[in-house]
């Protein structure tokens, strides 16, 4: 995790203290066009000035972040500050350009090209100190060991692991993600949802992601429908972020599973949100797994809130299966060919996407662990 964390409402003051404490002087922020529009780079500039601090700010990145947009940023990051080099960077926004800034920190440092560092390879020197403000609830990226980006040429996203892609610090400021839109807050909430139910489902589960994984179910699960009806609602925006927050730390440790590692090849090939095409798998995915693994589903629908202690493992199963439908509906998620994705591309992809889901290496975390056969099975069930 983190060395530093600074959680809740009005973090965000406590930049400066957070990048002095970390020796940082010429930080690189990292962040995108939204950030500028909604004013919270203004604010993040107006607490570096009045630190006096020389740092430069790289806007660039993009959603889903690609190859080609990385190598921008490290770009920016070779030309350094007028004081001299950078010493640090400051990640501000959602899942992509926290992603984008833990793969500029890394490739700007240690050189090399992202898909060096692609599964099973990993990034396994901790480099410059990476203070990453999400505003999104969430991706987790914050808390995790890892960052998915995009091979634009061969259209694969890649999952790319290790120690040095955890960020030094992370600021979890809630009234960042006030301004969030329904959509957003809909797939990102989703995600941080599959992340904890993956984590507690994952062979890689332990004793602290399970505790980590049950604690984010019991904020998810309520608060969910809440921030997509109401965006002002204020404790179920900190409910969710901290849910998304501690998600994160889950399954940095147990990994995720097959929802994610299905999931990548959509958004790769048909520019689906990461949420959103996790949301369009998890109750497919949910129903093929749960046989393998009855108890632990039973526990997370219970954590979720939609089955009692009265519930057997059945019951309290089918009841988590119906919750994610309904989930689903209410929240709006399309199916992909609802998504305007073309029917003959879709097919015609679905033995690629099977493969590069399974060489992802997360299919091989969950409780049952499927055939090339069942995945595409799979892909088509949700079409
Ligand atoms: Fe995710």
């Amino acid at each position: 995790m983190p060395r530093i964390m600074e959680v809740g409402g009005g973090a965000l003051e406590r930049l400066a203290e957070v990048l002095a404490a970390l020796g940082v002087r010429r930080p690189l922020i990292v962040t995108d066009t939204t950030m500028v529009e909604l004013g919270y780079l203004a604010r993040v500039e107006a607490l570096l000035d009045a630190a006096h601090l020389d740092y430069r700010v790289f806007a660039d990145t993009v959603p889903e972040p690609t190859e080609a947009s990385i190598r921008a940023g490290v770009e920016s990051m070779r030309d350094g500050t007028d004081q001299g080099a950078f010493d640090g960077l400051v990640a501000l926004g959602g899942g992509s350009p926290i992603d984008s800034a833990k793969a500029i920190g890394v490739l700007g440092h240690f050189g090399g090209a992202i898909r060096d560092y692609q599964f099973p390879r990993s990034a396994a020197r901790i480099g410059l100190p990476l203070v990453a403000i999400p505003t999104t609830a969430g991706t987790g990226s914050e808390m995790t060991r890892f960052t998915i980006i995009t091979d634009d040429s061969v259209g694969e996203k890649m999952l790319c692991p290790g120690i040095g892609f955890m960020p030094a610090a992370a600021i979890v400021d809630y009234e960042l993600t006030l301004s969030v839109p329904a959509r957003v807050t809909a797939d990102t909430g989703i995600d941080a949802l599959t992340h904890a139910i993956e984590a507690y489902v994952s062979r890689k589960a332990n004793p602290f992601s399970d505790h980590n994984a049950l604690a984010a179910m019991r904020l998810i699960g309520p608060h969910l429908r809440r921030v997509y009806h109401q965006p002002d609602d204020r404790p179920a925006r900190e409910a969710m972020m901290l849910g998304s927050s501690l998600a994160g730390l889950a399954f940095s440790s147990a990994s995720v599973a097959l929802v994610h590692g299905m999931s990548r090849p959509i958004g790769a090939a048909f520019h689906v949100p990461h949420g959103m095409s996790n949301a369009m798998l998890l109750p497919a995915v949910t129903a093929f797994s749960l046989p393998e693994a009855r108890e632990r589903y039973a526990t997370c629908a219970r954590a979720i809130g939609v089955a009692g202690v009265d519930d057997d493992d059945a019951r309290a199963g089918q009841r988590l299966l119906d919750e994610l439908a309904a989930l689903n509906r209410e929240l709006e998620v399309p199916r992909p060919r609802d998504y305007g994705i073309d029917e003959q591309r879709y097919l015609a992809l679905i033995d690629a996407m099977a493969e590069q889901a399974l060489a992802s290496g997360s299919p091989g975390n969950n409780p049952r662990v499927p055939s090339h056969q069942e995945v595409t099975e799979l892909y088509r069930e949700i079409w």
